[in-house]
């Protein structure tokens, strides 16, 4: 019988995973904590606690460093919801292209205009003219689980696809697609690509990724989707990247207040990884890693 603490919504399928062998608590001195993106920075860890499940991929939420001087074991869970992350890169791709999150806002706003809309309508259709993405060179940074199934599915859509990873192997990297193209750096990628999307971890080597430098690099009118950490683009050098038009759009699933105003910028509450489905899967993931880790002290990936 093991004493879980589930920090905020871990859904049951994941708890059902532990059967009735667990105890679960609000507080105190548990034997493993299940979490989603609950932030333990300032929470002060009992000192009962073997190992912490994340459901989810991004471990920022943790104090790694701090678990691991004290031996608590991390688990995430990468992988278990990058299908749904890469439905929404795709969706993205689309959503900035053919300008709907403009057209459709403005179609919104003619409620009330009464029996004129049909002419406005017109209006709208020439205002919000887009661009197809087949064809278009799409630049994947980080090749991961997700990386890999948006390079795939990008071929699919006609896209040419180029991506950069230097800590993945070819043959991990290709699992999907031979297709795709690999970039021998980053400047590659901002040197060659109509759209950008990131797919890396934050980590000081990640933090400020796309910054100035990068931005000057850019083909004018890039596009540029960030469904991993915000802090990945240093956001004052992407205000002026935005401003000076080598940005065209910025699709984030981290809104920040520098450019959150802005008019091609697209933010999104995130949502990268919200489906049921993923929930579920993360949770029963990170429930038979913490159980799986307390019964034999077994660390599993899967
Ligand atoms: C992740 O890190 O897995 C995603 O950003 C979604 C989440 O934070 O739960």
């Amino acid at each position: 019988m093991y004493t879980i603490q589930t920090l905020n919504n871990i859904v049951q399928c994941g708890l059902d995973v532990f059967g009735n062998q667990y105890e679960m608590i609000t507080e105190g001195e548990a034997d493993g904590i299940l979490l989603r993106s609950f932030p333990m920075h300032t929470m002060e860890l009992p000192a009962s606690v073997k190992a912490i499940a994340r459901a989810g991929a991004g471990v920022n939420n943790i104090p790694v460093e701090a678990c691991t001087e004290k031996g608590i074991v991390v688990f995430n869970t990468p992988g278990a919801n990058a299908n749904a992350v890469k439905e929404m890169v795709l969706a993205s791709l689309l959503l900035a292209s053919r300008n709907l999150w403009d057209g459709i806002s403005w179609a919104k706003s003619l409620y009330g205009y009464g029996d004129i809309v049909p002419e406005l309508v017109e209006a709208g259709k020439k205002e919000y003219v887009g661009n197809e993405i087949r064809g278009k060179r799409l630049g994947i940074i980080g090749l991961g689980a997700i990386g890999a199934l948006v390079a795939n599915d990008a071929l699919a859509l006609e896209m040419e696809v180029i991506g950069y990873d230097p800590y993945v192997s070819v043959e991990t990297a290709w699992r999907l697609s031979r297709q795709v193209q690999r970039a021998v750096n980053l400047e590659q990628i901002f040197a060659t690509c109509d759209y950008i999307t990131i797919h890396v971890p934050l980590v000081e080597q990640t933090r400020g990724l796309l910054n100035a430098h990068a931005f000057r690099s850019m083909k004018k009118g890039v596009r540029i989707f960030n469904f991993s950490r915000g802090e990945l683009v240093q956001e004052e050098d992407l205000r002026d990247a935005l401003e000076s038009g080598i940005v065209a759009n910025y699709v984030t699933d981290f809104p920040n207040n520098t450019v959150l105003g802005m008019k091609n910028v697209i933010p999104i509450p995130h949502l990268g990884a919200s489906t049921y489905e993923s929930e579920e899967n993360c949770a029963i993931m990170a429930a038979r890693q913490l159980k799986t880790y307390l019964e034999t002290g077994n660390i599993r990936n899967s």
